[in-house]
């Protein structure tokens, strides 16, 4: 049975969504989790668009080593030369080239005749297999595009190199009928079909990401593009989550299969997509939301404890819900840590780091008895903020909160080495916090989101708070987690703060020059 490949765009349509954007170092860590599930292809990003991007796309490719590594470009020599120069530390790597084929982005956008298109699209596919063999072609708003077109562009791509064909719903007008009709088509008409694989790239504007990606592989497609918990450009892209289930859900229908992905990884990676992003998974979300697996009608809950399968179509465990198990406690030892962090996919790349993370696991026990994988997890990516945190780093803080009086929160901090106190009255003591570390800071920086989740249940949880602030255009997402949801969330902010600062980082590629 074929293997349907799967192709995860998180690092970059997933990043095209409004604010969430990611430094290089949280890209390499999300890259690391899809490796760890076994994703296919890894776009790890659009390399032309800012240095940063670059820097971003490089460093993913050092990273991994499994899964391939693809960089986007336009159908331009030097987005091409750009990608190519990204991706050289790949162990696999692939250059993903796309025009526009619609008569509307044709004739309004790119003001070119169709001949005009198929000749670059051809010089760009010649090109790109000058820096690898694995050369990906996207006629972009391919589903507003005309089928004798798209054959005609598609067939010329093919004879250039390309050895995947994606046909991308740019705007998610499609119906799933329509949209398998097309794949089905091509793969029927286009002479050379059988020299490429045939991808589908659906964004979710009517809903209908995953029915329409769905409905491509039932016609051919052997490639979906999707990202974690379905983020994306406007309303977003497939989810891979739901198309990975999909098919492994209904063997029945689908003739490819999936069994490659390790299926266990999903939860994880999507709690670790949401926290780096700020992007909160709703709850009633399909494999990742808080309510997937939660039966609450009596007759539901009756079904389930007599047969799972009365209302159970997947198992939760199979998609890495784990019943918040008690792992460690206080009395846990360093190597019953470590080893169990290993299970989880967490390594570390020295006994310092290890020492330093079993510090705060100590730290932490001591504040809370049971320590859960969630925790775990938390406290690895502190950890990972920590060496962000480089300019700015709370020291101490204070808050007094009583009923019918005004909070204070009395911060210190350290800035470029020299400690720095203030103490400011808030509406609440999150605000007084936040105020608090603004009269040291005066960062000047306007805050857009402020979000806290609890790790794991219970009043002693830890609270998991994303705090983005935006400056002259410029959106970062900070995170901090602490069983003290206020201290959580002036670790978030300084975190925040220290991207804000730190010049080392990455621009977001929507401010470039793309
Ligand atoms: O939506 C789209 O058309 C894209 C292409 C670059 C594949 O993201
Ligand atoms: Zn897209």
């Amino acid at each position: 049975m074929d293997r349907l490949i799967i192709f995860d765009t998180t690092l970059r349509d997933g990043e095209q969504s409004p604010g969430a954007s990611m430094t290089r170092e949280e890209k390499v860590r999300i890259a690391r989790a899809l490796e760890r599930m076994h994703v296919d292809v890894i776009e790890a990003g659009f390399p032309i668009a800012s240095p940063g991007d670059f820097e971003a796309v490089r460093s993913v490719a050092e990273a991994v080593r499994e899964s391939t590594v693809c960089g986007l470009a336009r159908a331009l020599e030097r987005d091409i030369d750009r990608a190519g120069e990204a991706l050289q530390p790949a162990e696999r790597a692939r250059i993903h080239t796309f025009i526009a084929t619609s008569p509307i982005h044709m004739e309004r956008k790119l003001r070119m005749t169709p001949d005009q298109v198929v000749e670059q699209a051809v010089a760009a596919v010649r090109h790109a297999r000058r820096y690898t063999d694995d050369v990906e072609f996207s006629p972009e708003d391919a589903g507003r595009s005309e089928v004798d077109f798209l054959c005609r562009i598609i067939e010329a791509v093919i004879d250039a190199g390309a050895g995947t064909i994606n046909i991308p719903d740019t705007v998610g007008y499609n119906l799933p009928s329509q949209f398998g009709e097309l794949i089905r088509t091509l793969i029927e008409r286009i002479p050379n079909a059988d020299k490429a694989v045939f991808s589908v790239h659906c964004h979710n504007d009517l809903g209908l990401a995953v029915a329409n990606s769905l409905s491509a592989v039932l016609n051919g497609a052997r490639q979906v593009e999707c990202t974690i918990n379905g983020l994306g450009e406007r309303a977003g892209n497939a989810a891979l989550e739901e198309v990975v289930m999909a098919v492994r859900t209904r063997q029945d229908v689908f003739p490819c299969s999936v069994d490659h992905i390790d299926t266990t990884q999903i939860v994880p990676t999507s709690r670790l997509v949401s926290s780096i992003t700020g992007f909160a998974v709703q709850p009633n979300k399909a494999i990742v939301g808080a309510n997937a697996f939660a039966h609450e009608s009596g007759i539901h809950q009756d079904g389930v404890l007599k047969s799972r399968e009365t209302y159970e179509i997947m198992r939760a465990e199979d998609v890495g819900w784990t019943a918040n198990r008690i792992v460690l406690g206080k009395h846990s030892g360093r190597n019953a840590f470590r080893t169990r962090l290993k299970e989880l996919g967490y390594e570390f790349d020295s006994e310092e780091a290890l020492n330093e993370a079993f510090a705060r696991f100590k730290e932490l026990a001591d504040k809370k008895h049971e320590i859960y994988d969630e925790d775990l997890q938390a406290l690895v990516t502190e950890a990972n903020l920590e060496a962000v945190n480089e300019r700015i780093r709370l020291v101490a803080l204070r808050v007094c909160s009583e009923t019918g009086e005004t909070p204070v929160a009395s911060v210190t901090l350290t800035v470029d080495g020299e400690e720095r106190q203030a103490e400011e009255a808030g509406s609440g003591p999150v605000d007084a916090a936040f105020r608090a570390i603004e009269a040291i800071v005066e960062s000047g920086t306007e805050l857009q989101l402020y979000s806290v989740n609890n790790i794991t249940s219970g009043t002693d949880a830890q609270g998991e708070v994303t705090v983005r602030l935006e400056k002259a255009g410029r959106i970062v997402n900070g995170q901090g987690a602490d069983t003290d949801i206020v201290i959580a969330s002036a670790k978030a902010y300084v975190n925040a703060l220290n991207k804000v600062f730190s010049g080392a980082e990455r621009e977001h590629p929507q401010l470039g020059d793309v």
